[in-house]
């Protein structure tokens, strides 16, 4: 069990060699909070540390992990672990929490809580699960090139310099009439293809500035691509596959949903290559409605492309006729690359303004013809 191994280096890790380990307190903080933008240094724990000081009503703090299967692109799955208030949080809460109340205060769940681990899983037939999970504590501690993490209830992780282990672990009764028990348990294993990326890292040289922009908006790649190996159950159903992994980190010291007005990322392993993109137009302060750009490309773990020029990146919808009948996808082009990602799974979420897809990838990479498999995402306000 991960638990059990991390119960037991964090034992050997001790309080005296950890940069950091925190208890994340279960409920919100009332007044202004500092963000971090900027990291010391690209160890994996200075990555995934904690980015606010606190996490208060209108600030968020996410870490999430992905993967999605390489012979059978249906089937993935997300998880994002949350340290965050309600005001414009751009993921769905359940129902009869305080989160339904924009607010932030008690209106008949257990008061303002602030951790959250959200799980999204797609299968090979095409059918979905997603939940919201609220958990009652979280524990982080980070050293050098390993972080750790517990979300109590929820799950948590262990990240070396080998990669990552994911754990699942909800186990939630069923709280009303008609409703049911759910069981989600089990691991996403990621094992390191390429370094840390961050907005305007190219290669050879990682940007420790992890802002878009001045709006307040962070973001890091640790982990922009892995090898994955995922084993995970949901009330008895099985989701098992090899593929592709991520893991990123975005958080903000403001509202997500009013300062932005779009953010895409996602991405693709093709052959031998590991692409990725990001596209992101703040809400306001932004005269020319430019969006902030970032792409990575890199060949067997080594970085051949990355950057964030302006207009560097292009995300256009397309239908593509082809052998197998009518696709609906996207092209992505980036300096280095350019991709069709075609939609296989599409779900929306929060009334359509999150939209999360999967499907198979196709396209020219440095002259080449290749194919694979893409994971990617829209917020649209
Ligand atoms: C949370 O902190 C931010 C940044 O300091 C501040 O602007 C905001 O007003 C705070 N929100 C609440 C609800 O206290
Ligand atoms: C919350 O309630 C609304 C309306 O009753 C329903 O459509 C929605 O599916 C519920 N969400 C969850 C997560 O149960
Ligand atoms: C939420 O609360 C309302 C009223 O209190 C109730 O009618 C509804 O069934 C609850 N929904 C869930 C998902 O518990
Ligand atoms: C939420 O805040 C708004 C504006 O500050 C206020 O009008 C409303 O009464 C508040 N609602 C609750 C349930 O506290
Ligand atoms: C993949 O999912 C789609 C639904 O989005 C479904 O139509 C298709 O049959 C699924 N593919 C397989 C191999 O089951
Ligand atoms: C790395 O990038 C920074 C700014 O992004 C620049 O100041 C520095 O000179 C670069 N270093 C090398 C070795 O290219």
């Amino acid at each position: 069990m991960l638990f059990k191994r991390l119960a037991l280096t964090s034992g050997l890790l001790g309080l005296a060699s950890a940069r950091y380990a925190l208890i994340l307190p279960p409920g919100l903080f009332t007044g202004p909070i500092t963000a971090d933008y900027i990291t010391p240094s690209l160890d994996q724990s200075d990555l995934d540390a904690p980015k606010l000081s606190h996490a208060n009503a209108s600030t968020f703090d996410w870490w999430t992990f992905d993967a999605i299967a390489a012979e059978t692109p249906n089937a993935s799955v997300a998880v994002t672990f949350s340290n965050a208030g309600p005001q414009g949080y751009p993921l769905p809460f359940p129902n009869n929490t305080s989160h339904i109340n924009p607010n932030g205060t008690d209106n008949g769940g257990s008061g303002a809580e602030a951790l959250w681990a959200h799980v999204w899983a797609t299968f090979e037939d095409g059918s979905r699960f997603r939940t919201s999970q609220v958990v009652s504590t979280a524990r982080v501690s980070g050293s050098g090139d390993s972080s750790l993490a517990i979300w109590h209830g929820g799950g948590g992780w262990m990240g070396s310099e080998e990669g990552y282990e994911v754990e699942l672990d909800i186990d939630r009764a069923a709280s009303a009439p008609g409703e049911e028990a759910l069981r989600v348990s089990g691991r996403i294993s990621l094992e390191k293809i390429t370094p840390p990326h961050s907005r305007c890292s190219v290669p050879n040289n990682f940007s420790t500035a992890l802002g878009l922009g001045d709006q307040g908006l962070g973001w890091v790649s640790v982990l922009p691509d892995a090898l994955a190996s995922v084993d995970i159950q949901i009330n008895g159903r099985s989701l098992r596959f090899d593929g592709y992994g991520s893991h990123d980190k975005i958080w903000s010291s403001h509202p997500f949903t009013t300062t932005t007005k779009s953010l895409t990322r996602g991405r693709a392993h093709l052959g031998l290559f590991s692409l990725s993109w990001l596209s992101y137009t703040p809400a306001a302060g932004n005269p020319t409605n430019a969006a902030l750009v970032s792409s990575f490309l890199a060949r067997d773990g080594e970085t051949v492309n990355a950057g964030c020029a302006d207009g560097s990146v292009t995300i256009t919808p397309t239908r593509e006729q082809t052998e197998g009948g009518l696709v609906s996808g996207f092209q992505v082009t980036v300096p280095g690359a350019r991709v069709s990602v075609a939609t296989d799974i599409e779900e929306g979420e929060s009334g359509g303004r999150h939209v999360r897809w999967n499907g198979r990838a196709r396209g020219d990479i440095l002259g080449a013809d290749e194919e694979g498999v893409a994971i990617f995402e829209r917020f649209e306000y």
